[in-house]
């Protein structure tokens, strides 16, 4: 196995470790999160815990469902014990971009629910300053996508709708919406840009996550060997 999957693996079966006996979770998207699954299922069945979980993509519910794990409808679930997800950059202030899974809606609203929400990545995502090498992504209601353009274009930026990889014609989110990134650069205020990004008509979310992080946990593989950094941060919003 790859450096890169050792450390995401270490640091997304950390995560699942801490996960308590008879806890509502909230599962995210991506390839970190595959491992957290897949170490979650295996200490459901070996430690006969009773977890249940809300998951933000139709992947994460498919694995979740193979590794034993009962997933439940967010519609019916206002917060969670504790939520684990990836992320695609982490400022030092545990500020993200997320979305390059296109499941950011998902993601958010996840996010808000529980007590706990843990970050899992290795060390390629950590930055200095949001922006460095992600676009932020932004989720578009399809009807919208011209005014959104349009809007966006007024902030200085090209917005580029992102092209699936697999059949013609954009990606399709999980809620039958457009993926629009935009390459900002270095964002500089970020909660103002995530309120401008959101004021727009149609725009249903942005992959700016702000203040929202309980903890960071880290993998990284120095000289052979895999480690984890975990770093805690005081959440600004959506407490519980
Ligand atoms: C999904 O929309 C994203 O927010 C993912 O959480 C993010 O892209 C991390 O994915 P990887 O773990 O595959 O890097």
């Amino acid at each position: 196995m790859k450096d890169s999957e050792r450390a995401k693996k270490l640091a997304a079966e950390t995560a699942a470790q801490m996960i308590p006996d008879h806890s509502m979770v909230g599962l995210g998207t991506g390839s970190t999160l595959e491992y957290a699954i897949k170490e979650l299922g295996r200490r459901i069945r070996d430690e006969d815990l009773k977890i249940s979980a809300v998951t933000t993509s139709f992947q994460g519910q498919l694995l979740a469902n193979e590794n034993s794990i009962v997933t439940l409808n967010s519609m019916n679930v206002p917060n969670l014990n504790i939520a684990i997800d990836g992320a695609d950059e982490v400022d030092p202030n545990g500020n993200l971009i997320k979305g390059l899974g296109a499941a950011l809606t998902k993601e958010k609203i996840v996010a808000a629910m529980p007590q706990r929400y843990i970050i899992v990545i290795d060390e390629t995502k950590k930055v200095t300053q949001l922006g460095e090498k992600t676009p932020v992504q932004v989720e578009v209601v399809p009807d919208a996508l011209a005014l959104v353009e349009c809007f966006l274009k007024k902030l200085g930026v090209k917005p580029r709708v992102r092209p699936d990889q697999s059949k013609a014609g954009p990606v399709v989110t999980d809620l039958g919406n457009l993926i629009v990134d935009v390459e900002f650069g270095i964002v500089n205020n970020a909660e103002s840009l995530e309120q401008q990004i959101n004021n727009i008509p149609g725009v249903v979310s942005n992959g700016l996550f702000l203040g929202i992080v309980d903890e960071v946990i880290v993998g990284s593989v120095e000289d052979g060997q895999a480690r984890v950094e975990r770093r805690t941060f005081k959440k600004k919003t959506f407490k519980i």
